[in-house]
């Protein structure tokens, strides 16, 4: 996820632009950039790190400039450094792009350019759409705009993935093109000037009337006119929005809390993690995965390592993974798994899980097991982080930033993320076509199932306000359920500061009944199908002690008859259930912490990335 800002108009376009990028931080900051018209054509200027780095080189010559764009990074691919910073040129230095998505099939499209002679600087998917536009462009000294305009739509068109792109030409010298298909992009209208921007927050301090761009739509955007139209050239009719919120609750996208906002990101987030891995023919391909068949052959056992969160998805990573490999998979804490003279060796592939990629234990787990010989994958949200710099093989997952302490988001993409290398490591092996086929599809229906269980939202924090007096919870579950048990119960008590444990549904008799009373919840998963008979005889043990029973089924599953509470979610493959699970446990550990008063986003005693021991 990254911000693009536009401007065109009277005011001095770099400082206007970058003054509204700032307002786009929070979705992503590890490089920034900026181009404008000047007298001797299009001008750069690029920078690592926040957007102040950038802004320290900015002098007063930008500000006789009308016409900006400007970029602020969360790398997807090629280093977060100046040289992959956006905007990107062409060769002429006439057209500069700067983009906010993933271009899938950059790689064809680049060897395709470069044997025509175009030479590329970066190691961004973004550079190639530059050049592409400059391909385009009919070969004369005198290029018309409407000329320029053709090339870049067909340009766009030969694009696959998702963009949200701003563009400025010599060729169009007082206009911005803006195009977008599967990322956000608005335009802010104003009184001879007008702006461009991927979120609204990004423009409210100068105009609070919006045209919120649709996929598909192009706009030609001059100081005192705008066009919206196809990518055929055809024009359309966009409505104007007039934006009555605060700033604060704006850079939230309208939502409370960042947490909320990105547990409703989401169903982007698993479509984005998917995104590129799965051909057409339903099979897995992980290019930065780099796994020959004899490297995996030589392959005994797997341990999967993390913190927190990462460590939780991590539990589910074990069974999904041993479901389909059928090798030895353990999960253990990289606190634990550092201190414990781990029994690894190269024939041990050591996977470890981390949104920051910059955790200090599962850091040294990973220099423990490399020391000891071990194969490391990492699967990290940071791209350019410490972890995605050190391990043997990465696979990134495309959560975006994640703001929020308490993860969401990046656990879904986690999940996502193992159940592709499960896919990966098994299809050549043990995993049939079908098998195959049918966990694909599965996967491909997650973002809409998790969309189906957002949008009943407002049943989850009626539940919330019903438990909100409880003050004890136990989170059970069986199999995968019990993984996602875990997670769950730390979810709750991160946020809402309350005692939450999960325990293995089987483990109750063996002493924490002794604790269920009234008063106590019981937050029974009954999704795996396998276990459930007895995940329901233990629930009805728990019931026999007067605890309250809040069961999460199936829809069209029976609703167990001690449960005096129930969330129902959609159905898919067994080992996918946490994905859809997690989802309204998520919810309720958010409207739970709500009812108490808690902070929520920035939870006491926390810390988003724990690059301490
Ligand atoms: C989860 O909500 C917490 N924020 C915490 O447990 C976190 O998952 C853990 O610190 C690991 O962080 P990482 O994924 O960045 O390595």
């Amino acid at each position: 996820m990254c911000g693009i800002t536009g401007y065109v108009g009277d005011r001095p376009a770099v400082k206007t632009a970058i003054k509204n990028l700032k307002r786009l931080e929070y979705r992503g900051y590890d490089s920034s950039g900026v181009a404008y018209s000047s007298a001797t054509g299009i001008e750069v200027r690029k920078s690592q790190g926040k957007i102040a780095n950038l802004e320290s080189l900015i002098g007063a010559e930008t500000d006789l400039s009308t016409v900006a764009i400007s970029h602020t990074r969360w790398a997807t691919h090629g280093r977060p450094n100046e040289v992959n910073a956006h905007p990107h040129k062409d060769c002429s230095g006439k057209i500069a792009v700067v983009h906010n998505g993933i271009v899938e099939n950059y790689a064809i499209l680049r060897q395709q350019l470069k044997i025509k002679g175009h030479e590329f600087i970066s190691d961004t998917d973004t550079e190639v759409i530059s050049h592409l536009i400059e391909d385009k462009l009919p070969a004369s000294d005198q290029i018309t705009a409407k000329e320029f305009l053709l090339a870049t739509r067909q340009a766009l068109k030969e694009l696959s993935g998702s963009f949200a792109v701003g563009i400025i030409s010599d060729y169009i010298p007082n206009a911005v093109f803006v195009a977008r298909k599967d990322s956000p992009l608005v335009i802010g209208l104003g009184e001879g000037e007008n702006f461009i921007a991927s979120d609204i927050p990004a423009v409210m301090a100068f105009t609070r009337r919006v045209i919120v761009m649709e996929d598909g739509d192009c706009a030609y955007i001059e100081r005192n006119s705008v066009d919206v139209f196809n990518l055929d050239g055809e024009r359309l009719d966009r409505n104007v929005l007039d934006v009555t919120w605060d700033d604060i609750s704006a850079e939230k996208g309208g939502f409370d809390h960042f947490m909320l906002k990105e547990i409703f990101e989401e169903p982007r987030t698993v479509r984005d993690t998917l995104r590129g891995h799965i051909l057409e023919n339903n099979r897995v391909e992980l290019p930065e995965v780099k796994f020959t068949t004899e490297q995996w052959n030589h392959i005994r056992r797997i341990t999967i390592v993390g913190c927190g969160t990462a460590f939780h998805a991590g539990l589910v990573g074990k069974r999904l993974l041993e479901q389909l490999i059928r090798r030895p998979v353990e999960a253990i804490v990289a606190s634990e798994f550092r201190y414990s003279d781990p029994i690894v060796d190269d024939e041990t592939l050591v996977i470890l899980i981390s949104q920051s990629g910059e955790t200090a234990d599962t850091l040294a787990a990973m220099r423990e097991a490399r020391k000891k010989g071990a194969h490391t994958l990492g699967i990290v949200n940071v791209v350019g982080s410490t972890l995605s710099r050190e391990a043997d093989a990465i696979l990134y997952t495309q959560a975006g930033p994640e703001i929020g302490v308490a993860s969401t988001k990046a656990y879904l993409a986690q999940l996502v993320a193992l159940s592709l290398l499960a896919i990966y490591l098994s299809q050549d092996h043990l995993l049939t076509e079908f098998d195959r086929n049918k966990m694909i599809t599965a996967l491909k229906q997650l973002p809409e199932q998790i969309e189906e269980i957002l949008g009943g939202c407002s049943h989850i924090e009626d539940l919330a306000r019903r438990l909100s007096s409880h003050s004890c919870f136990f989170f059970l579950g069986r199999s995968y359920d019990y993984a996602a048990s875990m997670e769950a119960a730390l979810k709750l008590k991160e946020i809402s500061y309350i005692h939450a444990e999960a325990y293995a549904a089987g483990e109750m008799k063996h002493g924490p009944l002794a604790l269920v009373e009234p008063g106590v919840s019981i937050i029974g998963l009954c999704t795996q199908p396998a276990t459930n008979e007895k995940m329901i005889s233990n629930l009805k043990e728990v019931k026999a002690r007067e605890g309250t029973i809040t069961t999460v089924i199936r829809k069209g599953d029976e609703v167990p008859d001690c449960a005096d509470e129930v969330i129902e979610i959609p159905i898919t493959e067994d080992a996918l259930m946490p994905v859809l699970a997690m989802v309204p446990l998520q919810l309720l550990s958010y409207y739970f912490a709500r009812e108490r008063g808690c902070s929520i986003d920035q939870p006491r005693n926390l810390a988003k990335s724990v690059t301490v021991e």
